[in-house]
Formats: structure tokens, sequence, C-alpha cells
């Protein structure tokens, strides 16, 4: 057995601060619960995400202690009993979501709220508040429940580590902007806004032109990230220019309406014009009310809370947030809330990278850094660097 390895990770030590840290070698366990069905990954590679930055930012109830880190990709080093067709020494991703493949809604391919994977509510991650309690990633060992099920082997070890840049976002971004643009109904020929220029509204633009769209805009507030989704082919709107944002679409597509419009901000979301250093949660989704076509849809993988004890107001501190539904009503429009069931679509994605049909890390700016430079990583990420770091524990992706 590997248990007389150490192991470190990025631990969460209070708003603004994260450590890397000895931690214990992970056991095929969580708390009382024996899991027999997960493995031991040996981490190749973890990503930083928007997502971890709500916690680090002190946006959440996130306890100081947590182990970081749900975007993972590794090679099987142990197998529990009950593991059957995982093996040591596969190079699998890790879907984010942890999901028991029993339950009602595994089987309805709704991974993203298993309901045997959390105590508290449905749905689970790794490393993340209020998500079960599994340990993060962000760490050179880390544990895997439900294996079978759960993993994404690679077909070519070699091949898979030649493009371990693209595979890594695998784990989460990828999929999550693909489902948001899948959900919003992006099709060929449409035209599509992206509210936000991070890692997801970048995936999310990337698989906008993969599903065939004609126009891909996205709006965001911060130059280079805008730069980086002007690199391969979308129009920008700068939202900290004065002006309504339906006359700035209508600026580009000759109407001030677009077929589809995927939220990829979430509640930390900034007013527009010369208020753009205030928190406004509701905006992004009262433009997608505004600027969708009637009878469109609106995906929403940015994130929504139930608990922000940051937040500007009473309402918002229990993710009330001052929509104007009405609206949305009147234009019959459909929304899609949700942790991206990455399960749904990680294979497809993969065989999109395997056979050079996307770009995909080219267009994030992928960074790779060691464990150690992780706290930087996440300061320069929480500064509005339009990189995708990506956490390289062993040194294998370097190499
Ligand atoms: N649903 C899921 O499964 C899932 C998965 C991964 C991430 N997420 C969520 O997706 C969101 C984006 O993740 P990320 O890693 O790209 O985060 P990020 O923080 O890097 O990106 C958010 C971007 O939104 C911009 N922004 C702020 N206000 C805006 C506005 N009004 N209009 C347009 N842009 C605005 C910010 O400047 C920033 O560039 C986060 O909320 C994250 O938690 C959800
Ligand atoms: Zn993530
Ligand atoms: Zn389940």
């Amino acid at each position: 057995m590997c248990s007389n390895h150490g192991n470190r990770g990025v631990v969460y030590q209070g708003p603004g601060k994260v450590e890397v840290q000895n931690i214990p070698y992970p056991e095929l366990a969580l708390g009382g619960r024996k899991c027999d069905h997960g493995v031991i990954l040996k981490v190749v590679s973890t990503n930083i995400c928007g997502s971890d930055q709500h916690m680090v930012r002190g946006r959440t109830t996130a306890p100081a202690g947590l182990v970081l880190g749900h975007e993972i990709t590794g090679l099987v080093v142990e197998c529990g009993r009950d593991v059957e067709f995982v093996k040591p020494g596969d190079l699998v991703s890790v879907p984010f979501n942890i999901a028991c493949g029993r339950c009602r809604n595994c089987k309805e391919g709704k991974t993203g709220i298993c309901l045997n994977v959390n105590p508290a509510r449905p749905g689970a991650a790794y490393g993340y508040v209020d998500m079960g309690g599994w340990v993060g990633g962000q760490a050179e060992y880390v544990m895997v429940p439900y294996a079978d099920f759960n993993l994404l082997k690679f077909p070519d070890k070699d091949q898979a580590m030649e493009k371990i840049r693209d595979l890594t976002l695998l784990s989460d971004i990828f999929p999550t902007g693909f489902h948001g643009c899948v959900t919003a109904g992006v099709g060929p020929g449409s035209t599509v806004y992206i509210a936000g220029a991070g890692p997801v509204g970048l995936a999310a633009a990337v698989s906008a032109q993969l599903l065939g769209a004609a126009c891909v805009i996205v709006g965001d507030m911060i130059d280079d990230r805008l730069a980086q989704a002007r690199s391969f082919g979308c129009e920008t709107i700068d939202l900290k220019q004065e002006g309504d944002i339906a006359d700035k679409v209508e600026a580009i597509l000759g109407v001030p309406e677009v077929d589809a419009f995927v939220d990829c901000v979430g509640f930390e979301a900034h007013a527009c014009g010369c208020h753009h250093h205030e928190e406004k949660p509701a905006t992004v989704l009262n433009s997608a009310m505004q600027l969708t076509r009637a009878g469109g849809q609106i995906g929403i993988p940015g994130l929504y809370v139930t608990e922000d004890p940051g937040a500007i107001d009473e309402a918002a501190k229990v993710g009330a947030l001052s929509m104007r539904f009405g609206l949305g009503w009147a234009k019959s429009h459909s929304f899609h809330t949700g942790q991206c069931p990455v399960m749904k679509y990680h294979r497809q994605l993969m065989q999109s990278i395997l056979f050079d049909k996307v770009q995909i890390a080219k267009a994030v700016n992928v960074q790779v850094i060691s464990l150690d430079q992780a706290p930087n990583g996440y300061a320069e990420f929480d500064g509005g660097a339009a990189t995708k770091y990506v956490i390289d524990p062993h040194g294998m992706v370097a190499a």
C-alpha cells in the first residue's frame, strides 16, 4: 500500500489566505463511511477555479482548514475492493461532481444533484463548502469515490500527457461552458451573449463556436480578459463603458437582442459603467432577460448561493436577489441553473480535444504552476489575470 507516502495540499485559512500544508494521505473512507468503491489518485493536474475564489474571498461559509480543489486529473495508484473496471496505472479525468451512480438523479444523468453523497443537500464536490465534506484535490494525492461510475479514462496515456493542458479542463470548465451553451439553446447560426470572460466564460465562448454559433459576444470589464476572448474570434463588449448594453449588442448584430445568453459570472457580479467597482448581484440575470429574444433560453452556470455573509444587503445574504422576473415571464424565457453534470459531456469533449477540433487550453490561456506556487496563483487570478492556473503537484506536466 502507498500509505507511507506523505501528502501536501492547498488549505483555505480564512478570507484572502490559502497555504500549502501537510495533510493526511487519503484513505478509502470518508469519516465513518467506507469507500471500497473508491480509488486513490496521484494528482497529475488540478486547476484553480472561480468557484474556489468565492470561498477564498470569504463569500461563503467555508470553514478554515478546508483542503481546496475540485478540478482533478490523475493516475490511479490504488483501487478499493469493489472497484471492477478502473485499474492502477489508468490516467483519468475526475468530474468535479461526486455521484453515486445508483440514485434516481444519477440514473437520469443529473450527476450534479446526486442524492447519496451529501447528507446536507443534493449534490457534492471535492474540497467545497456544503458539498459533502469530500477532501479537495489541490494536493499530491486524493481519494475519488464510486470510481467505476465517475472516472473517465484516457485511451492512450502518452497521447493524453501531450494534451494534458487541454484535457485537464474536462474536470469542470470545458463541460461547464459547453453545458451553459447547450442549455441556452446554442446551435448552428445562433447569436450568443456570454456574460463574463473568466475561464468559464471563455470556455463557454469556445463551446458556442464548437456548436456552430454565428456570432459570439463576450462582455466583461477586465481588458486583458476581453482581449483573450478576441484572440479566438469573439466580439467583445467592455462593460466599464457607459451606455445601455442592448445598444452595444445592436451595434454588433444590427438588432438589440441575442438568440442565447449564458451567465458565466454568478452572484459576485459587478454593475456596469462608472459603477463597475460596485457589486450588483442580479445585474447579469436582468441583462439576460433584457437581451434574450422572446422564446429564448438562458444558461446560468455562474454560481448563486443560499448563504453569502459578505453580501451587499440582508436579502442577498440568503441569496434573495432583485430580479425583474416579470420580463422573463413576458418573453417566455427558459432558465437553466445548477452544477454542470460533467459526465454528460466529458467523453465527447475529450474526443474533440484528441482529434484537434478545439484549442481550449489556448483559449483560456492555461498556465502551469507548482503546488508551492498555488497561493500566488490564487492571488493573481483574484486580481483578474486572463489565465487559467493549473497546478502540477508532481512536476509531471512540466516534464
Ligand atoms: N455551474 C457550474 O457547474 C460551475 C462550474 C464552474 C464554475 N462555476 C461558476 O462560474 C462562474 C465563473 O467562473 P470563472 O472561473 O470564470 O470565474 P471568474 O471570477 O474568473 O470570472 C468571472 C468574470 O465575470 C466578470 N464580471 C463581473 N461582473 C460582470 C458583469 N456584470 N457582466 C459581465 N462580466 C462580469 C468578472 O470581471 C470576471 O472576469 C463562477 O461563479 C463560478 O463559481 C460554475
Ligand atoms: Zn471549477
Ligand atoms: Zn447518485
